[in-house]
């Protein structure tokens, strides 16, 4: 299908770099390890939108809000996920993230009431028992206090964190403690696929490659652990995510869910609630640590709204600042820091005309860095989310991406990064253990380039 264009007098190809014949610009951006600053570069160089050939693929670097806008929210349907997550059906079969069309579209239906504000309040009292049991591992010896306290590596920390709490939302049990092979077999299934989808060659899974058969291994200590609970899951009625999505019935059909689907389901809700949720809390603590006055206000929220006691539900609405500090942090680093979308049909975005076949690669880490949306965008001022600062335009600030596709679990990270923020501040201050800066790289989601190490200091 071929659409019309807006206004064909004025729509033009979008620049990029010319590139060899037939291998396009693969020289130049085929080394998928620094792809994110390649676009980057592909922006300051030619601006929005930018074009650039790998091989036979044209791809379109989008940034603008209203670009954005267009693919995400007013035309999603031309813009689907594609072949582009061939590599995460491996792990993931058919589950919500890597799903188009009327499967995606059923399933979502299906999922999305369990997800609102009010159903995930189910996991508010786990969620602080988690992070408390958190905490109190830190709790240094007196010592170690004495001489300055300890040091912690934040980024095994929070894997673990977001692990435990997402591992018992569904499950009901803990990957990240009492069920360790499981963890890390998730852990590294998902690192395979990610390396697998980011590198230019994919050889067939069928070579006997030592990465292959670990793969295959840990899928298959994947595929027995949830073979296993949704069995006994069956028939039970309960509160974890996966018994409320054993009973889910489709509105129109009531039909439930297939054991297949089930499957992917879960194993999708785990690695998409895992990841990205422990990278923010990384980033969130490495800019807290650098900004020693908004650590200090954060403290002082959490001081003077929860004064040393456990926070409530009603609490969540009080520590406002602690909302504005994960706001912050997912501007400067939202963990999807990168995505792209298969054009179905020949579209036009702004001025510019762009192929079916081809890919739209939105950058969400440049969007939310525009000087003209985000004055001083480098600065961590979790202040330009006060609610009376101007509305900026839509799509601006997509951490968890805008329209039909925006991230189910949006709720759940949320109230689980501020809790982690509330409950840490009203024991800990953090402090950098270098003035040195850690680089950024996206490999699946948004990586600091060194492990990020942070003194513990108690605060009673
Ligand atoms: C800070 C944490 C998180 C961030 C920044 C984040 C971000 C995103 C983004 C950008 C997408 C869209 C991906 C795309 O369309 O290509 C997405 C989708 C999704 N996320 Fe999240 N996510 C987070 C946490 C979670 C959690 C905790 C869960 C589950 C409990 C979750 C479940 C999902 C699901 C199921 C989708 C697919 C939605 C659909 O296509 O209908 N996410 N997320």
């Amino acid at each position: 299908m071929t659409i019309q264009l807006n206004n064909p007098s004025t729509v033009c190809d979008a620049p990029g770099p010319k590139g060899l014949p037939i291998l396009g610009n693969v020289l130049r951006f085929g080394n998928e390890k620094n792809i994110l600053f390649h676009f980057i570069d592909l922006w300051r160089e030619y601006g929005d939108v930018a074009h650039v050939k790998l091989g036979s693929q044209h791809i379109y670097v989008v940034v603008e809000p209203e670009h954005v806008h267009h693919v995400l929210v007013k035309n999603p349907n031309n813009y689907i996920k594609g072949n582009g997550y061939t590599g995460f059906r491996l792990l993931v079969g058919q589950g919500l993230v890597t799903s188009d069309g009327d499967l995606w579209r059923n399933q979502r239906r299906l999922m999305q009431p369990s997800f609102t504000p009010k159903s995930i309040v189910q996991f508010f009292d786990m969620m602080v028992e988690t992070t408390e049991r958190m905490l109190e591992r830190w709790n240094p010896s007196p010592d170690l206090a004495m001489r300055g306290g300890s040091v912690l590596h934040i980024d095994a920390q929070m894997m673990r964190l977001t692990m435990s709490i997402i591992s018992k939302a569904i499950f009901g049990v803990d990957l990240g403690v009492e069920a360790a092979e499981v963890g890390e077999a998730f852990h590294d299934a998902f690192a395979f696929v990610t390396a697998r989808t980011m590198s230019a060659v994919a050889l067939p899974l069928s070579l006997p490659l030592p990465a292959h058969r670990r793969f295959q291994r840990s899928l298959q200590i994947i595929d027995d652990f949830v073979g296993r609970q949704i069995a006994s899951g069956r028939g039970q009625s309960g509160d974890t995510l996966l018994s409320i999505l054993l009973q889910a019935r489709d509105e129109e059909t009531g039909e439930r869910m297939s054991e297949r689907q089930l499957r992917d389901e879960v194993v999708t809700l785990f690695l998409a609630g895992f990841e990205t949720t422990a990278r923010s809390l990384t980033w969130g603590w490495y800019l807290l640590s650098r900004n020693p006055d908004v650590q200090e206000r954060l403290i002082a929220e959490v001081d003077a709204v929860l004064g040393g006691r456990l926070p409530s539900v009603d609490d969540l609405f009080r520590l406002s600042y602690t909302h504005r500090v994960v706001d912050e942090t997912l501007r400067l680093y939202p963990p999807t820091a990168l995505l792209g979308r298969q054009i179905v049909a020949d579209d036009q975005i702004g001025d510019y005309r762009v192929q079916a076949g081809g890919i739209v690669m939105l950058v969400p880490y440049l969007t939310h860095r525009l000087p003209s949306v985000w004055p001083d965008p480098e600065r961590f001022d979790p202040e330009r989310f006060r609610p009376e600062i101007a509305a900026r335009p839509k799509s601006a600030y997509i951490p968890f991406i805008s329209g039909p596709r925006i991230c189910l679990g949006n709720n759940f990270a949320l109230m689980e990064m501020t809790l982690a923020f509330a409950l840490t501040a009203q024991r800990y201050r953090l402090e950098s253990t270098t003035e040195a800066e850690i680089g950024v790289a996206f490999r699946g989601s948004t990586c600091p380039t060194a492990p990020l190490h942070l003194t513990l200091h108690p605060l009673r």
